[in-house]
């Protein structure tokens, strides 16, 4: 790895080396806790990054001390251009790892394989094929679970992101727990966060503590063992005794974790956000295309990021919806 320089640190002294690089706005699921109904205002071709500027923004990150880089969307799948992507950025001193929601990996195996990226997180909210078409607004549950039953067996580290919502999936808590008996898998339950467009509401998050009750219930507490987090891990890590995987709760709403953080994002048109919460963005991509330096840009972001959740710290701040319109929506950020 290059030495890290002075560079990625902001100013509460965190050092940010995990990169998070959404590749596309567009996706081909219509997750109503991501993709706003009114749907969204795609950028101008011409403002995204091309897989030659996806390199270069990713090369300096690299050279400044970031060793982890995310590739993300919208689906990132969806850009034609992934396996060229993924070739270019695996010639860099950084592991790689994907989100996705799993529609399209199947095209894609050889290629991760080839880049080395072993680590995939897979969105999926339901084990239930009707409840996968309410949320997704797509009928393509069959094609998703082939494809997790692949990459699990392909030999992947594989993550299940679940975000939980009250009255829908909430009752799946168990039976996702129940894929960690035999197999090799970590399932994340993740509390529904407020994005712009939406309809976020408190009561629709399902909680850290409600999550962890239910658990407790059902296995009894003392089969419930909390496991040692990952440095910078967004997810409180157990397992329940004896099972071979184990569950997550990443629980921004209830129990930020933000003093450990250490990602910074990059927007699919070249934007560099210093937290998932916060509207002010910095434009890399042009000061790229314009061919001066993108450092002093990188340490601007740093430099404004705030202590916690873009400094929505209170919880009466954060759980205010109307707080959440100026910032982009989820599928435009990446997660
Ligand atoms: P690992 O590298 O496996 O730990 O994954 P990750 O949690 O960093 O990334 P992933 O894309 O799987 O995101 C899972 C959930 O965590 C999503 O809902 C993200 O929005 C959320 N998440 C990821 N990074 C952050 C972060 O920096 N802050 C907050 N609050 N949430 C995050
Ligand atoms: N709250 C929590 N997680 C979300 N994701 C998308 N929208 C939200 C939200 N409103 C998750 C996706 C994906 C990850 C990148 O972010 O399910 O797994
Ligand atoms: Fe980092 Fe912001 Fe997430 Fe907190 S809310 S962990 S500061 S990205």
């Amino acid at each position: 790895m290059s030495t890290p320089s002075g560079l990625l640190y902001d100013s509460h002294q965190r050092f940010h080396n995990y990169l998070r690089i959404s590749l596309i706005e567009k996706c081909n699921l219509r997750c109503t806790y991501c993709m706003p109904s009114a749907g969204i205002q795609l950028s101008p071709k011409e403002s995204l990054m091309t897989s030659d500027e996806v390199y270069e923004i990713a090369r300096v990150f690299v050279q400044h001390g970031v060793d982890k880089i995310r590739l993300t969307g919208g689906e990132p799948l969806l850009r034609k251009d992934f396996g060229a992507i993924l070739d270019r950025l695996s010639t860099l001193d950084a592991s790689l790892a994907l989100t996705t929601n799993g529609v399209l990996l199947d095209r894609y195996i050889d290629d991760l394989k080839r880049a080395g990226l072993r680590k995939i997180n897979f969105s999926l909210d339901t084990l239930n094929p009707e409840s996968f078409n309410t949320i997704t607004l797509r009928d393509q549950f069959d094609r998703v679970h082939s494809n997790l039953q692949r990459v699990i067996k392909e030999g992947f580290d594989v993550k299940i992101n679940a975000v939980l919502l009250k009255n829908q999936n909430e009752e799946e808590i168990i039976d996702f727990i129940e894929l960690t008996r035999s197999q090799p898998l970590s399932i994340r339950f993740i509390e529904f966060m407020p994005f712009q467009g939406n309809a976020w509401d408190q009561s629709k998050t399902v909680s850290l503590a409600s999550i962890l009750k239910r658990v407790e219930h059902f296995y009894g507490a003392a089969q419930v063992e909390r496991l040692q987090d990952a440095p910078n891990d967004t997810a409180k890590n157990y397992k329940i005794r004896g099972f071979k995987g184990s569950f997550a709760v990443i629980s921004t709403v209830t129990n930020p974790f933000c003093d450990s953080c250490n990602r910074i994002r990059l927007t699919a048109n070249g934007k560099l956000r210093n937290c998932l919460f916060s509207d002010k963005e910095q434009d890399l991509l042009s000061a790229l295309r314009s061919g001066v330096s993108i450092e002093p840009v990188i340490q601007k972001a740093l430099q404004l990021k705030k202590a916690v959740r873009a400094g929505l710290d209170s919880p009466e701040t954060f759980e205010d919806y109307h707080t959440h319109q100026s910032n982009r929506s989820m599928i435009k950020i990446g997660g």
